[in-house]
């Protein structure tokens, strides 16, 4: 994953610092002084002309329309207790202005047109931190020939039309290269064979665990709670939603995150029929506290994820989860001692009750590398849990 070089000079630190400062004082300045409260909309950016070339000499490097959408917002019958303010600031990833080339790419757009067809670039700036992106107003890039997706139920297991995506940011170009891209292709990448709907995708979670291993069965999860008390979830970086479609037909509603690392995940998943959710490992979740029957994550949460990034994620996870809830921690990855040295002390730290604790082995990059899987069914005290 990519994160923030840390070449910056102290110069282009002071810079970059010089520049947010300057222009919050001058969209703040341009807010108040210049706000039109009438009903028409300027097509053509916010900010008024004479202004704006102050605001262009002043940050050079931050484009119009970014401007525009993140400045304060006079809200047209001023003061509203809710917001206890009598403006709006919309709100962006803190980290998107460290980027000002990629977000100058990214946000330069013909306001009411199409948008560029940048797919790849908007995730790598919300990759390093620009999360969420800002809003824009133009058309995403959609395909020319959009194929409508199949029908309920047949859509849960059908590899969708290729018509359904825009290929631009992907290595493959149609779904059959996806499909057969763990024989073909070489290299590394997230979810190599997720895409073949009749490969390993089609047994997960669905045998019982043999001789206490390491993958559970959703039937056996389940079980642990009264019948029809696990009624809706979240899955974290949950490939192509196998998960989601195996609990829909045990009448769960899962969410499913995912990024679009190589591949059209998030269209996959939408077009299986389950909602997917286009949200980063850093992001807190959308949910409000005490709210979820399950969360759900295999292979995502590991240790290639800073551990303190790690801690505060565990902490997320248990405030979303309701009293009660069940946090499903699937095929967690490490090394050697890490597990009892790091890991195990970090996750018993959070207050989850331990159900189900099983380490096994990983053994498909050779033993040398003792590398380690732990499966854990947690749950959040019934009582107490505050
Ligand atoms: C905005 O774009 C749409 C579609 O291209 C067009 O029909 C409409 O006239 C445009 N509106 C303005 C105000 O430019
Ligand atoms: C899929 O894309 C590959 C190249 O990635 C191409 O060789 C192949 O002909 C395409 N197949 C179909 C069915 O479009
Ligand atoms: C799911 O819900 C439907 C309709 O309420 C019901 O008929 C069905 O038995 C349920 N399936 C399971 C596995 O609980």
């Amino acid at each position: 994953m990519d994160s923030p070089k840390k070449s910056h000079s102290q110069f282009t630190k002071f810079y970059y610092i010089f520049l947010l400062l300057s222009t919050n004082l001058l969209t703040l300045f341009i807010s108040t002084t210049f706000n039109s409260s009438g009903c028409s909309l300027n097509f053509s950016g916010n900010t008024p002309t004479a202004i704006q070339d102050h605001v262009t000499q002043a940050s050079s490097n931050l484009p119009s329309e970014f401007i525009a959408f993140t400045s304060p917002h006079e809200l047209p019958f001023g003061f509203n207790t809710n917001f206890d303010s009598d403006k709006i600031v919309p709100p962006v990833g803190r980290p998107c202005t460290l980027f000002p080339d990629i977000l100058r790419k990214y946000m330069t757009y013909k306001v009411n047109g199409s948008c560029p067809d940048d797919e790849l670039l908007a995730q790598k700036l919300l990759l390093k931190g620009c999360e969420p992106l800002p809003r824009r107003r133009c058309r995403a890039a959609a395909p020319q020939d959009y194929v409508e997706p199949y029908p309920l139920p047949a859509s849960f297991w059908s590899t969708p039309s290729d018509s359904s995506v825009v290929w631009t940011a992907y290595t493959c170009k149609n779904y059959t290269c996806l499909i057969n891209r763990k024989r073909n292709q070489k290299g590394f990448d997230d979810c190599k064979d997720c895409f073949d709907l009749k490969g390993v995708e089609k047994s997960r979670w669905t045998k019982p665990t043999s001789g206490g291993g390491v993958d559970f069965s959703i039937d056996e999860v389940l079980a642990v709670k009264k019948p029809g008390t696990i009624r809706i979830g979240l899955d974290i970086g949950g490939g192509v939603a196998t998960f989601a479609i195996r609990m829909q037909a045990r009448n769960v509603t899962i969410v499913t995150t995912s990024m679009n690392l190589n591949g059209p995940f998030n269209n996959f998943i939408a077009a299986r029929g389950v909602v997917p959710l286009y949200l980063s490992i850093s992001q807190r979740l959308p949910f409000f506290d005490n709210t979820l029957d399950i969360v759900h994550s295999m292979h995502v949460m590991s240790n290639w994820i800073p551990t303190t990034l790690l801690h505060f994620m565990f902490f997320d996870i248990y405030r979303v989860l309701r009293p009660g809830g069940l946090f499903w921690l699937d095929h967690f990855f490490c090394v050697g001692e890490q597990l009892e040295e790091v890991y195990a002390p970090l996750i018993d730290s959070i207050g989850f009750t331990k159900v189900k604790w099983v380490v096994g082995r990983k053994l498909d990059r050779g033993p040398e590398l003792k590398e380690m899987y732990l499966s854990a069914l947690l749950e959040k005290p019934l009582k107490n849990s505050w």
